[in-house]
């Protein structure tokens, strides 16, 4: 793997085909491809934040432009124009990679903390303008726990986690955690008393481009898989498209709220950093904090269309590490097991992709992301509680597996499931419910060796 390691480090951030010309290792035909042509082989701390190895000359400058906006912090508006600001005034954090840290994972706070990665989303029972989730009247659709100077912060936010016990089939004892997320400091009132709330930690964003290039007929025919195992039954989410101006299927964010890159990067600005842009013009402060309308605007949009372009087409390509130890035996028995157990069924290893117009370098791969991007119901015990549009709060997008393995180097964590709860890849497991239910409880009665083994090929994805 030496070469290789050298090989990555020199096409930092944009792996190019030109230069990459190894032989694959390991003997399983193209295992270890898990983005196809775009496959980067880097497992340093950097392993999410290359572009795809086969990246199209002419996408590489947009792709620098858009890795400077998502990691530099945008500043407030002053008089002096400026292309980087327009921040706030409600806000969670100053730039994409304070949550998304390396194009990472987010990590949940610690007991009595408040979430620093994460969006704490709020919602009322009912359906919102756009048959999304309805938003509270004074506080929107999510906290926002920074504000500019003058302004008061929505609130703050505090994780707490209770220890629930367990035993795997063979007696040995387990701990998961409950997390429990409590509202305080309210800024503008209180919240209305019917209030759900939905922890999110932010995913990593890696291999984004493809799983929009996956056609959506692939999804609905997925989703119409007959006569599945353990009462297994997937749907396409139907989400609001800003742009259409339609519903579309959902694919990006832990409830597949999202229809594309584009729109996921347009609520980002939004949502978490008080940004505007032409696809969501309007800032995202309510009726009752029209207080923030006295601060000066950063611009109308507040982020130009050219460096939104760049960030989404930075989004759309940062690659996918290829795989590690494919042919080891270990890996290869925990693979076989990933399918006995019936993990396969949603996290489905392979998929192709269409044609993504204006992305030769994405269109009509081979990829490998273990995700069927439909959502299932996993159980009370993850449920939050909040339906978005055709998802329930049990309901969840199957997460893709790939680059799982990677986490731990890239984000010195690992946190898992859509709140960070799983402090390891064994927990993530435990938690699954609903109709995931069957495959946990085998995964809870193998023997020692089978679940290392089942965990050794996580983490060689
Ligand atoms: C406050 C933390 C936070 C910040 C800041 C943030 N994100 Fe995110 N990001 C999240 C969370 C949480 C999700 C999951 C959202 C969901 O499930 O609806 C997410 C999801 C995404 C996704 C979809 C990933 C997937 O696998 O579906 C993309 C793309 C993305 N963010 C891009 C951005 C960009 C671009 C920015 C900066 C403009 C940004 N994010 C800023 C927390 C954050
Ligand atoms: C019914 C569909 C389904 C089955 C079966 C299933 N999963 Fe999942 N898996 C999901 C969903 C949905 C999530 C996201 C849940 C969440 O974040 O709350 C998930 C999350 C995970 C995660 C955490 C991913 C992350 O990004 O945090 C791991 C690891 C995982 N599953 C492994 C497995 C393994 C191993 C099996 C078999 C024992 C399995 N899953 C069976 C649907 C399924």
């Amino acid at each position: 793997m030496s070469t290789l390691r050298l090989t990555s480090i020199v096409c930092l951030w944009l792996g190019s085909g030109a230069v990459w010309a190894g032989t694959e290792p390991g003997a399983a035909a193209g295992a270890e491809l898990s983005g196809g042509d775009t496959t980067v082989f880097d497992t340093s701390h950097n392993a999410f934040s290359l572009s795809a190895r086969n990246l199209e000359e002419k996408h590489r400058a947009a792709f620098y432009v858009g890795h400077s906006f998502f990691n530099e912090n945008w500043l407030a508006a002053t008089a002096t124009v400026s292309s980087r600001d327009g921040l706030g005034p409600l806000f969670v954090a100053r730039a994409c990679s304070a949550c998304h840290v390396r194009d990472g994972r987010g990590a949940p706070p610690d007991d009595n903390l408040p979430p620093e990665m994460m969006a704490i989303r709020i919602s009322l029972p009912g359906r919102g303008p756009d048959g999304g989730p309805k938003p509270d009247p004074v506080y929107g659709g999510q906290i926002q726990t920074h504000a500019l100077p003058g302004i008061k912060p929505e609130a703050v936010v505090l994780a707490t986690y209770q220890e629930i016990g367990g035993n795997y089939g063979d007696g040995t004892p387990y701990t998961l955690r409950q997390p429990r997320y409590l509202i305080t400091d309210l800024g503008y009132g209180p919240l209305a008393s019917n209030v759900v709330v939905s922890p999110l930690v932010a995913p990593a964003v890696i291999g984004l481009g493809l799983l929009e290039a996956v056609p959506e007929r692939t999804l609905r025919t997925l989703a119409g898989r007959p006569g599945l195992p353990d009462g297994i039954a997937g749907k396409v989410n139907l989400v609001w498209d800003a742009a259409r101006r339609r519903e579309v299927v959902g694919r990006f964010g832990w409830k597949a709220e999202q229809p594309s890159v584009r729109q996921q990067c347009a609520m980002a600005f939004n949502g978490d950093m008080g940004l505007t842009t032409s696809l969501f013009p309007r800032e995202n402060y309510t009726e009752a904090e029209s207080i923030c309308r006295s601060l000066p605007s950063g611009g109308n949009p507040e982020v130009s269309d050219e460096i939104f372009d760049a960030v989404v087409l930075y989004a759309s390509t940062l690659a996918v590490p290829a795989r590690r130890n494919v042919t080891n035996e270990m890996v290869v028995h925990g693979e076989q097991l990933f399918k006995q157990l019936n993990c396969a069924v949603c996290h489905v290893p392979r998929l192709e992709t269409g044609k993504l117009p204006g992305f030769p370098e994405l269109s009509h791969q081979l990829i490998r992301p273990y995700t069927d991007l439909l959502v299932h119901d996993l159980g009370e015990g993850l449920s939050d509680h909040r339906p978005v549009f055709a998802a329930s709060g049990r309901d969840w997008r199957t997460a893709p597996l790939w680059g799982i393995g990677l986490v731990g180097s890239v984000n010195e964590h690992t946190f898992f499931l859509h709140d960070g709860r799983a402090r390891d890849l064994s927990e993530a497991i435990l938690w699954h419910g609903g109709e995931a239910e069957s495959a946990r409880e085998r995964f809870r009665n193998l023997s020692v060796q089978e679940r290392t083994a089942l965990v050794r090929f996580l983490e060689s994805l």
